[in-house]
Formats: C-alpha cells, structure tokens, sequence
C-alpha cells in the first residue's frame, strides 16, 4: 500500500494509473477504521481496479468542539487494517493540504433544505463541512466509483445530490450498514460507549426493526412515539425518530410512499449514535 500526504504525489500516481486504462474506487473516511470502513473497502476493491482510501479528521464538520477534540485516533492499526484489507492506496493529507491558506473551498450549491433537516438541525453547519471536504477530495482523487454507508443516509444523500447539480464524473455506490452481531450499526464513537450504555445502543436497531415491522399498521406518529419511548426506557436520550421519505428525508406523504426509511439519533451517555433502516424500497 502506498501512502501519500501532499497533493502532488498522489494526483501524478492517479493520472499514472488512469493512463493505463485502471478504474479508480475511492473510500473517504475520518479513521478509527472498524469493519463497517472494510466493507466499503471491499466493494471497491470488488469493482475497481484500484482503491483508495482516505484518513482525515475534518474539522470544519465538527459543531461540537469536544466531538472533534475526543475523535478517536488510531492510525496505526488503521494502516495494517488498510494493508490486510488490500487497499491500493491511503491518502492521509494534513489539514493544510485540504484547506490551505487563503483558497476559497465553499461548494456553492443549493442542497434544496436537505442541509437543515434532521443532522443538519442538530448539528449546525455539519453538511457544509462535508460537502466542502468531499468536494475536495474528489477533486485531488477524481475517482470513478466513490463508497459511502447507508450508515450516513442524510449523508450520502446530500452528497449524491451534490455529484449530480455539480455534473460531476463521480458515481456514487452505496453500502448496506455492517452491525454487531447484536445489532448496534459499528461506529467509530461506539469504544466511547460506556459499558452500561454499549449494552442498552441495542435498542436503537431494535427500534428500527420494530418500526420496520409495523409499518402500514399503525400510523408513522404513533410508531415514532413507541419508538421514542422504547428508547428513552433504556435510559438513551433520543433527538429525533422519524419514519421519512427515503428521497427528501420529508415526512412521507402518504402509504403509496414507494421509498421509506425510518432513521434515528439519540445520545447514550455522551455519546451521539445514529441508525437507520430501509423499510420499503419498490423500484
Ligand atoms: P466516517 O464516519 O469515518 O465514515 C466513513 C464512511 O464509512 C462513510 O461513508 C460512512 O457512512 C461509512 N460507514 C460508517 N459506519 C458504517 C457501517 N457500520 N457500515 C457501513 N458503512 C459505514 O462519514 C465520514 O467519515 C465523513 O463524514 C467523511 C465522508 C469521510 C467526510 O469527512
């Protein structure tokens, strides 16, 4: 595996390998790599000739100064999980190689109030600096497959939205979410999970499914109040449970909906999960 920090190096081995005719997948991600990164890592090693995965702890998606500061560090076992994992090549940039000085990097795009539901409303001006720093990245690596989790619905939905206004060459595959065997969706922030509350984040997937399961029956108000309350019995503080449109993360509209998803966020202890299931997809 190959490591590159600066833009230079990294941009003339991609031209490099592109003259060759090799297609290019690309995995960004903060570190703190689990099985839920590898899984990203293994699609695009299954569909592409070349992987690269990116490791940066971008600031300027962090509202929560203390979320930023206590981000889990793990670069060396990132590196020999990247290596087991037959990654191509790690981009593991410094903060002035994606933001240097006095370059204007803001994506001026209309995200039509994607930005500003659900995360983007707990979590304000969280999408611009995901927006801006994947924008980057896709500029310096200009993949032609990018891999992200359906762990991030909202995530990869303003992202895909942004590939497509931007009329960017970048396709965008999306990648089921890996669990514990228990069900809690892997994340890097769960080893911040305290023993007690690694225990009772169960009940998050739980929810879901439950959720999932009596969809058409009841209506989505009364399962979004069971589900809270099943949540908050296991000592979680949920911010929001909502059952939404799997297109424009609205309210849906109505049972002919062909495309629901029901998504959550709560905090266990100090620590902010989120989950989401697909209840219906017809195509
Ligand atoms: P990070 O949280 O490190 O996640 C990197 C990628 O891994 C994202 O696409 C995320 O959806 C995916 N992922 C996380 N947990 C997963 C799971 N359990 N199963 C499958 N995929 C999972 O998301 C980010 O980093 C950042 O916002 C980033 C896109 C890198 C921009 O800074």
């Amino acid at each position: 595996m190959q490591i590159f920090v600066n833009e230079m190096p990294l941009k003339r081995r991609i031209a490099y390998l592109k003259s060759k005719g090799k297609t290019i997948g690309f995995v960004p991600t903060m570190g703190a790599l689990h099985k839920g990164h590898l899984s990203l890592i293994e699609k695009s090693n299954f569909r592409c000739d070349i992987t690269v995965c990116s490791i940066f702890v971008n600031p300027t998606q962090f509202n929560n100064k203390e979320d930023l500061v206590n981000y889990p560090i793990t670069i060396e076992e990132d590196i020999s999980k990247l290596k087991n994992a037959n990654t191509d090549i790690l981009f593991k940039p410094t903060e002035r190689v994606i933001y240097p000085p006095d370059t204007n990097l803001d994506v001026e795009i209309d995200l039509e109030g994607l930005d500003n539901l659900w995360e983007g409303k707990f979590r304000p001006g969280h999408f611009k600096g995901v927006v801006q720093v994947v924008k980057r990245l896709l500029d310096l690596v200009q993949p032609d497959f990018l891999f992200m989790g359906q762990k991030d619905f909202q995530q990869f939905t303003i992202i895909n939205m942004m590939l497509e206004k931007l009329n960017m060459a970048t396709k965008l595959i999306v990648v089921p979410i890996y669990r514990e065997k228990d069900g809690l969706a892997m994340s890097s922030r769960n080893i911040r999970l305290t023993k007690k509350f690694r225990e009772k984040s169960t009940i998050l997937y739980k929810s879901l499914v439950f959720a999932k399961s009596v969809y058409g029956v009841k209506t989505p108000e009364e399962i979004e109040s069971t589900a809270i309350r099943m949540i908050k019995d296991q000592g979680l503080n949920p911010e929001y449970f909502k059952i939404v449109n799997g297109e424009t993360l609205r309210s849906v509209v109505s049972v002919s909906d062909n495309f629901v998803i029901a998504i959550v966020a709560a905090w266990a202890g100090n620590v902010r999960l989120i989950d989401n299931i697909i209840i219906k997809h017809e195509k």
